[in-house]
């Protein structure tokens, strides 16, 4: 099995209305979500959809780099939800939900989601999400959704030392290879199915599943950011996506910006 993307194949999704109606793809391209951003400008239509089969400046939360190595599943889909940009940061718990629910039910694996925007296998990062959004005051122009998903490499051969601990990739998991465009049109679908429950039926059952791989919450964190690192008990995920944390002296905290890690 190739475990580069076909192309030819990404096209058309007959089991979607709108997503990946419109699908560009290039083999080498700084980001898919730069990329997608260009589309949008231009008025590409929600639902088109940016891949490729490498980044060179792929990225991620924070500007952070996002390494891209052919073998991945890099894309972006342009959103353009009729939304106030103080809600569009939950779209993150939309794609988030939509790439869970496809590893756990395609391949059988163990699968979490991790406050704000990963989605792990066994533990370890499979998964990152990227929401970024262009406004006119409070209203949104338009989101660009950017999902990155180690596929078919061996992340022991191409990331750095200090992220083979804490990122695997589906081929570690697995022991195979996987075909991409297969997933992608599996995300594609449930990207549409948890974008449509979310826009008729809001947030709240969006979350309630996003919470139920949410395995954190419950059990003692430290969440560190720029700022500070705070130390508490994950309480919840609230209706604006704040991280809710019971801190040692009892208080609670609503925390909108930081990396998760269990203290053991
Ligand atoms: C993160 O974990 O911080 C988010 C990573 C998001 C990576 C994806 S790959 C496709 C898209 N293009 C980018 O440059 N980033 C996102």
């Amino acid at each position: 099995m190739s475990p580069k993307i076909k192309p030819d194949k990404l096209q058309e999704n007959p089991r979607t209305k709108r997503f990946g109606k419109k699908v560009f793809f290039k083999h080498k391209v700084s980001s898919t979500n730069e990329w997608a951003k260009e589309l949008a400008k231009l008025g590409a239509q929600e639902g088109t959809v940016a891949v490729a089969e490498t980044q060179t400046a792929g990225h991620g939360r924070l500007n952070r780099e996002w390494i891209s190595p052919e073998g991945g599943l890099w894309f972006s889909i342009i959103l353009r939800p009729k939304a106030l940009a103080s809600k569009a940061i939950q779209l993150v718990f939309v794609v988030g939900v939509a790439v869970a629910e496809v590893l756990r039910r395609r391949f059988r694996v163990k699968v979490e989601t991790k406050w704000p925007n990963d989605v792990l296998v066994n533990g370890k990062k499979v998964c990152g999400i990227l929401v970024e959004m262009n406004t006119t005051r409070e209203e949104v122009n338009y989101v660009v959704t950017g999902i990155g998903i180690n596929a078919n490499f061996d992340v022991r051969k191409v990331l750095p030392r200090q992220l083979r601990e804490v990122a695997t990739s589906l081929e570690n998991e697995l022991g195979r290879k996987i075909r991409l465009e297969k997933l992608f049109n599996a995300l594609l679908e449930n990207l549409e199915r948890t974008y449509d429950l979310y826009t008729v039926k809001g947030f709240t059952p969006v979350l309630q599943i996003w919470k139920k791989y949410a395995n954190f919450l419950g059990h003692k964190v430290e969440v560190s950011n720029q700022e500070e690192k705070i130390t508490g008990l994950a309480l919840d995920v609230d209706d604006e996506g704040a991280l809710v944390l019971k801190l040692e002296d009892g208080r609670a905290r609503r925390v909108f910006i930081g990396d998760v890690s269990l203290c053991v």
